[in-house]
């Protein structure tokens, strides 16, 4: 069975690792990798997709392959045939399957059917791609330490539940600030608490959440899919707006972090997106380094 990425978990500590090292080496251009040289790719949309879509499909072209973009209203997954059965279809004409789609277990279905890597861009539950990115992005802004603090504030959500997921292998002192009646994925967070290395705290403190953290990420508070919910939402999380009052309980060397897109003026201030502390854009070039060393790595297990 090939391996594949649905949730970072699959992953060890140390392959996590092995990939950032990866991701180094190929982003200074010491190797040159070509795994899908000769083969196509698939970038599976179900949702909207900017960063996302772009990466991958450049990606795919820097490792020698072609991409090829498919949308819901083509395949129409799980409608027209099951997701097991066009695994099996998929697999006979690709090298590599990416995906971003709304139900986790989708993504789950197909990487036990394909006979090729399934790398996920993207479920309700998680966003592991990203938060590998965000992860190089603080190593190459902070240095190495034996374990950052990272605050995140707002939603409970794929963004929250990956860093849960990251904390469950490697050392992070990892504050939620959210509220109540918007926590993280419950499974996650007691991954996260099982590793006696992290730090897990959950709080509707927003300035608890911040004090001397290293790193202070947001993101929007109704993701794709529950937009409807966004009035809802916007009044439970408006106190965890990051703004520069709040960025103030943070270290001084503190770094911002968004994954992008933003809704500024709601999770985020103008003011602190484009600040000297705001790293946002460094995290989405590194999507296109970390997501090469990510099929790289899968490609050759
Ligand atoms: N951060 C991120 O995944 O962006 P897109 O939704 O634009 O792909
Ligand atoms: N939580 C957001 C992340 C977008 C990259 C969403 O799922 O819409």
């Amino acid at each position: 069975m090939p391996r594949s990425l649905c949730q970072i978990t699959d992953f060890s500590a140390d392959e996590v690792h092995q990939i950032f090292d990866l991701c180094r080496r190929m982003k200074n251009k010491e190797i040159v990798p070509k795994p899908l040289a000769g083969m196509s790719a698939a970038c599976i949309f179900t949702k909207s997709s900017l960063r996302t879509r772009v990466s991958f499909e450049v990606g795919i072209n820097e490792l020698g392959g072609h991409a090829i973009y498919i949308t819901d209203n083509e395949i129409k997954l799980g409608q027209r045939e099951t997701v097991a059965d066009a695994a099996q279809v998929l697999s006979r004409y690709l090298g590599l399957i990416m995906i971003r789609t709304f139900a986790h277990s989708d993504v789950e279905e197909l990487a036990q059917y394909a006979s090729v890597p399934v790398v996920n861009g993207l479920t309700d539950l998680v966003h592991p791609c990203q938060i590998l990115g965000d992860y190089f992005t603080a190593l190459e802004h902070l240095g190495p330490k034996d374990r950052y603090s990272i605050a995140y504030l707002g939603d409970g959500n794929n963004i929250t539940n990956s860093w849960l997921n990251l904390a469950s292998l490697i050392p992070i002192d990892f504050r939620i600030g959210t509220d109540r009646e918007t926590p993280p994925d419950e499974a996650c967070m007691e991954r996260a608490k099982g590793n006696p290395d992290s730090k897990i705290l959950l709080t509707d403190d927003p300035k608890e959440a911040v004090r001397d953290a290293d790193v202070v990420y947001t993101d929007v508070w109704a993701s794709m899919g529950q937009k409807h919910l966004a009035d809802d939402k916007g009044s439970k999380l408006r106190r965890f707006q990051l703004n520069s009052a709040l960025l103030e309980e943070a270290s001084s060397k503190a770094i911002v972090m968004h994954c992008l897109p933003a809704e500024r003026g709601k999770e985020i201030t103008d003011e602190v997106m484009d600040g000297p502390q705001s790293v946002v854009f460094d995290e989405a070039e590194n999507r296109l380094h970390v997501q090469k060393a990510i099929m790289v790595f899968l490609l050759e297990h």
